[in-house]
């Protein structure tokens, strides 16, 4: 079975490939490479030992998406991990985030429509419950009240797909909202490398700890949390990219829309992070105090249970180890995917 991976090459998309390798899934990757890059696709051929066929362009361009499907297809499924997905620099950006991250949903579900594709598992995110009033999150919730332009324009896209549902019985759509990836894949192959200055915690800390940033900025140490800092349910890219296999299987169970959180259950602070990164790495890494980061919350964290009966998937590895496998990918790559053949 055959499935379209748009953003196949970035971050969480490149774990899932492999994971959907393994599970003897046929895959085609689109991605523009606006925050990855073409090497990622001959890593993922090097690890699994498979030619994996790609399309590079921008999904806001509707013929384009016309043309994977025209090409590539039939498609059993789409799983679509493309969009902009910084917190902060959605508060700056809001028109880009909006146009580049509803549009290209638009023109897949369209495409898929007219091509007969009936699947989609949609990357949602943690960030659609903004503050939330309990812990740990369940799905029941609901997801009105984002605390920035990325979280709703995840909230918006869910809404498409919810709305798609009601008017297509045919339909299945699965939002897997995620807590916050960690780690990399054990080969030390693949990882997190967004392009310029990083924008999430782990990777400006694997900046740090390699030697190409001074020091960490802590975004606020006021918040009503034990330690002053923010608090996230973190996990492994590979328990999250076996979550959409799982989620594949799933959906042949059923019809129409669900969401389903990925997470572990649990939040860590940012100075609990940092201690561990340091213990993982060997140096006491340094850092400042900042202020607050606009959009942020003080913790969230997601209940898992959805997943485990409904997916038979519950996460799998721990905090140390998530680290230890950022640390591995970071320490084999120092400059990402542009590092010198001989140090990887
Ligand atoms: N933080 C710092 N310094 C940094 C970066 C982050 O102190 O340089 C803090 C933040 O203030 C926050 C915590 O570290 O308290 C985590 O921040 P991240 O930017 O790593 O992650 P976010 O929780 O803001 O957002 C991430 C993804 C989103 C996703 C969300 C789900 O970037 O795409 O997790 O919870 F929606």
């Amino acid at each position: 079975m055959k499935i379209l991976v748009c953003g196949g090459a970035g971050y969480i998309g490149s774990h899932t490939i492999l994971e959907l390798l393994s599970a003897d899934y046929e895959v085609v990757i689109a991605d523009n490479f606006s925050n990855s890059c073409p090497e990622v696709i001959k890593r993922l051929e090097k690890i699994s030992g498979t030619s994996i066929p790609y399309a590079e362009g921008d999904l806001d361009d509707q013929s384009f998406v016309d043309q994977l499907f025209e090409q590539y297809g039939p498609f059993e499924a789409v799983i679509h991990f493309a969009a902009l997905k910084a917190v902060g620099e959605s508060c700056l950006k809001p028109i880009e985030y909006y146009k580049n991250n509803l549009i290209s949903t638009l023109n897949i579900l369209d495409s898929m429509r007219k091509f007969g594709c009936h699947k989609i598992i949609y990357s949602s995110s943690a960030t659609v419950y903004g503050e939330p009033e309990h812990l740990p999150i369940a799905e029941s919730v609901g997801t009105s009240s984002a605390t920035n332009p990325y979280g709703q324009s995840k909230i918006i896209n869910e809404r498409f797909l919810e709305d798609y549902a009601k008017a297509d019985p045919e339909f299945i759509a699965t939002a897997l909202r995620y807590a916050n990836p960690l780690g990399a894949h054990e080969s030390g192959e693949i990882g997190e490398e967004p392009n310029g200055i990083p924008g999430n915690l782990v990777p400006y800390i694997a900046k740090v700890a390699v030697g190409k940033l001074d020091h960490l900025n802590i975004f606020g140490d006021d918040y009503p949390t034990p330690d002053g800092t923010g608090r996230r349910d973190y996990i492994h890219v590979v328990d999250l990219a076996k979550g959409h296999v799982a989620a594949l299987a799933e959906m042949n169970t059923r019809k129409g829309f669900d969401a389903i959180n990925l997470g572990t259950g649990r939040s860590y602070s940012v100075f609990e992070i940092l201690n561990c990164y340091s213990e993982v790495c060997g140096r006491k890494l340094p850092y400042e105090i900042k202020a607050r980061r606009p959009g942020d919350i003080a913790e969230n964290y997601l209940d898992p249970t959805k997943a485990k009966e409904k997916l038979n998937w519950t996460a799998q590895y721990d905090l140390r180890r998530m680290l230890e496998d950022s640390w591995h990918w970071q320490s084999k790559n120092p400059d990402g995917y542009t590092s010198p053949a001989d140090s990887k």
